[in-house]
């Protein structure tokens, strides 16, 4: 048998500074070393997500300098952990890797021609799935299906409000929501992007810059509110939710596009007996079983069309391709997933 040969260095595009767009550079770092637990990745695609650029500015903190960019990817799957205990555990049986398939994850770091990731964060993607495609729903799909499952597990029957509905992690929150036969109600701010939120799933959909969101949310619910609220907005938000939850309603908070909500009082919740959620996606996704549900759940939303990927648009692996599309991501003009294209094939 021949082993197969690896370069020996690598690119990838990193953080060498906390900042602005002038901190992202190509470096080339060495090929990653895998510990016994993990699985080594030729990477095709990279999802850019709005996590990224709090890393980078420093909002969340990294754990050392230079850091590699990115927080989602899929490529080809080059080796197998090689940790005996890991070989014989029936969850990893189960997954029935191949060296050779497609895979994804949803963690970082991701925009590097290798990555070397924990075999339990490997997602093992079906046949047929477009590679670009993969690198595009497990961050978003992931966070919606557990939240939609474990923050607030809306009902049929039930309104919900999704705020920037139509941004990646919203056009995900509406498909996902109608197919259980939620009222959804999307927050966005052009006509443009009413629009697609309602062919993706939407009932109602509110334009906040030409109407008001907080009327007409109470309109359509009778003055009661919503059951839910799944804001990925933050600041801006916050403090509309309140009158716009109903009583025993649950505001899940997904938090920080428009800027850190301020601290609140518990005493805010006991008017209406309001639930505050405030997860986060990987805290859902620890034991194997977790993220075997979640996977599974996944590639079936995909493969069914129950969720569909709107690209927004294709970058290259370049310090300008990667800074373009967080610039733009940050600026709340685009709508849908931003990907980056690592190596064609
Ligand atoms: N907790 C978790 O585990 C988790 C996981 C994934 C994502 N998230 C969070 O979910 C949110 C959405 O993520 P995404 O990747 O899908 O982003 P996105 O929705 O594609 O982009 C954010 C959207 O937020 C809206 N927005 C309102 N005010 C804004 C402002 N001041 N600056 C920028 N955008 C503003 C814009 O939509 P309108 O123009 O329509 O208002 C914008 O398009 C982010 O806050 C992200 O961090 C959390």
């Amino acid at each position: 048998m021949t082993t197969k040969q690896f370069p020996q260095t690598i690119k990838a595009i990193q953080y060498v500074d906390v900042g602005g767009p002038e901190v992202i550079k190509m470096n080339e770092i060495p090929f990653p070393t895998p510990q016994p637990n993990e699985m080594v990745i030729r990477v095709l695609w990279g999802g850019v997500n709005f996590i990224d650029t709090y890393f980078r500015r420093g909002i969340y903190p990294l754990k050392s300098l230079p850091w590699t960019a990115g927080s989602e990817a899929s490529g080809i799957l080059e080796s197998l952990p090689t940790d005996p205990a890991v070989l014989n555990d029936p969850e990893f049986k189960a997954r029935n890797y191949k060296v050779g398939q497609l895979v994804a994850t949803g963690v970082g770091p991701a925009f590097a021609e290798y990555v070397s990731k924990p075999w339990i964060k490997v997602l093992s993607v079906p046949d047929g799935v477009d590679p670009k495609i993969a690198a595009a729903v497990p961050v978003q799909g992931l966070t919606v299906l557990t939240i939609i499952e474990e923050s607030y597990k809306a009902k049929k029957g039930d309104y919900c409000l999704v705020h920037a509905a139509a941004g990646g992690l919203g056009l995900t929150f509406c498909q996902l929501l109608s197919a259980r036969g939620v009222h959804v109600i999307g927050s966005v701010s052009t006509r443009e992007k009413v629009e697609l939120a309602k062919a993706n799933g939407a009932e109602f959909v509110i334009n906040y810059k030409e109407e008001d969101l907080i009327k007409r949310v109470n309109e359509i619910t009778n003055g009661e509110g919503v059951h839910g609220i799944y804001d990925g907005v933050g600041k801006s938000t916050w403090a509309g939710n309140f009158e716009m939850i109903r009583r025993k309603g649950t505001i899940v908070s997904i938090v920080n596009a428009s800027g850190v909500i301020p601290p609140i009082s518990v005493l805010e919740l006991k008017n209406k007996n309001i639930h505050l959620v405030r997860p986060d996606n990987n805290n859902y996704l620890v034991t194997p079983e977790e993220v075997n549900q979640y996977n599974t759940q996944l590639w079936d939303a995909v493969t069914s069309g129950t969720l569909k990927t709107h690209i927004y648009k294709e970058y290259p692996f370049t310090p300008q391709g990667v800074a373009e599309a967080q610039e733009e991501q940050s600026s709340g003009k685009t709508t849908g997933k931003l990907v980056i294209k690592i190596a064609s094939s």
